[in-house]
């Protein structure tokens, strides 16, 4: 296995730390990596990227670079991306939920690509839609995905048309001069089965098939995991594969994916400095500079991210750890139990794949400010 990038730009991100910490670091090269790997394992016609995972200016842009268009689910997605890019709207995809009219109303407006979530919005809000082609995003009825937070299907969860209404859609749709040209649907992040795709994909067809013969286009969403603790890296020429023989079965359809977390979770670290250390009976805690408000994914998902002493790299661990930030809050814990080197006041600690859903996610929580975000040079 080659040494992960924050390894071979130690002496770049110490320095970083010594001007600034708790900082993000992207290294762009990585980013575009991804993409690249992406493109060559998976057959479609369209890449897109979650926009979600990080916004970034320059991730952005590295990301459109490599052919990517973005996928966002807020207006103000749309905006930010349109003053990061030069993108043609219509080669954005929206997929919002429960989205304000007013702002879905706006969206149609700019000419970026739709997706109704809703069955009932066809309904209420017909006359807006009129006119339009449409993607719609189905509940392919089994979420999948590393926490019940992220599965964002079957009735538990708030997104998507549950199959049983589509008839009913297609038929209100064809009322109000609504095309329907693409299926969408996203079961979940961090889905480890390589063929979750191609099974969404034959979901899809066979809803187009039943109800809406001007679908041209089937996005089958993002979930690829990113594996973390020594795990194995996920087989994405095997998801790649099982997409190709449903392709080779339904060579009329597009098939768009639109992953964020694959992208760039590996191209992002948290630095930050120890603070303070302090025994508890047993317990050691290995206080951080960063906290819940920069990083909130252990303590939202309970999500593993690797964990280095940077400035004691491969010294021998001493023992559990409990990894904390400086937030009011029992929860401000990037990990319990971790393996850890020694740890003195003001070390400098890396948090790995933190480049998808950190900085995207930080607050202002006990007004303490997030991380800042840097891009490697
Ligand atoms: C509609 C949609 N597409 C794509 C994604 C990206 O998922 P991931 O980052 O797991 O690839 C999400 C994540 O929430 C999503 O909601």
């Amino acid at each position: 296995m080659t040494d992960p990038w924050w390894r071979t730009r130690r002496d770049a991100l110490l320095t970083l730390a010594d001007e600034q910490t708790p900082r993000y670091v992207y290294d762009l090269d990585t980013v575009r990596a991804q993409a690249r790997a992406l493109r060559a394992a998976v057959p479609a016609a369209r890449y897109l990227y979650a926009v979600k995972a990080n916004g970034h200016p320059d991730v952005i842009r590295a990301l459109s670079d490599e052919g990517l268009y973005p996928e966002c689910v807020s207006l103000s997605e749309i905006e930010h991306v349109r003053s990061v890019l030069e993108v043609d709207p219509a080669d954005v995809l929206y997929t919002p939920n429960f989205a304000s009219r007013a702002e879905v109303e706006r969206s149609l407006e700019a000419g970026v690509q739709v997706t109704i979530d809703n069955a009932a919005t066809l309904g209420a809000w017909g006359e807006m839609w009129a006119g339009h082609d449409v993607f719609v995003r189905v509940d392919p009825g089994v979420g999948k995905g590393h926490h019940a937070h992220v599965r964002t299907a079957g009735t538990a969860s708030k997104f998507g048309v549950d199959a049983s209404d589509l008839e009913g859609l297609a038929a209100a749709a064809r009322a109000k001069g609504v095309r329907v040209v693409g299926l969408h649907a996203h079961v979940g992040s961090g889905v480890d089965e390589t063929d979750v795709w191609a099974q969404t994909a034959r979901i899809l067809a066979s809803h187009a098939d039943a109800h809406f013969p001007d679908v041209r286009v089937l996005d089958v969403g993002g979930g690829l995991p990113v594996p973390t603790g020594g795990a194995s890296a996920f087989d994405i020429e095997a998801a790649g594969r099982a997409l190709a023989a449903f392709q080779a079965e339904r060579p009329e359809f597009e098939i768009w994916v639109e992953p964020g977390r694959y992208l760039v979770a590996d191209a992002g670290v948290l630095v930050a400095r120890v603070t303070q250390v302090k025994r508890k009976g047993d317990v050691r805690y290995v206080g951080l500079d960063a906290g819940m408000n920069s990083l909130v994914r252990p303590a939202l998902y309970g999500a593993h991210h690797d964990i280095v002493n940077l400035t004691r790299l491969d010294e021998p661990d001493l023992g559990p750890a409990e990894l904390v930030g400086p937030i009011c809050e029992t929860g401000d814990a990037f990990a319990h139990g971790r393996s850890f080197p020694n740890a003195i006041e003001g070390d400098v600690v890396v948090i790995g794949t933190a480049g998808a859903y950190g900085a995207v996610m930080a607050s202002h929580y006990n007004r303490r400010a997030p991380a800042e975000e840097v891009v490697l040079a």
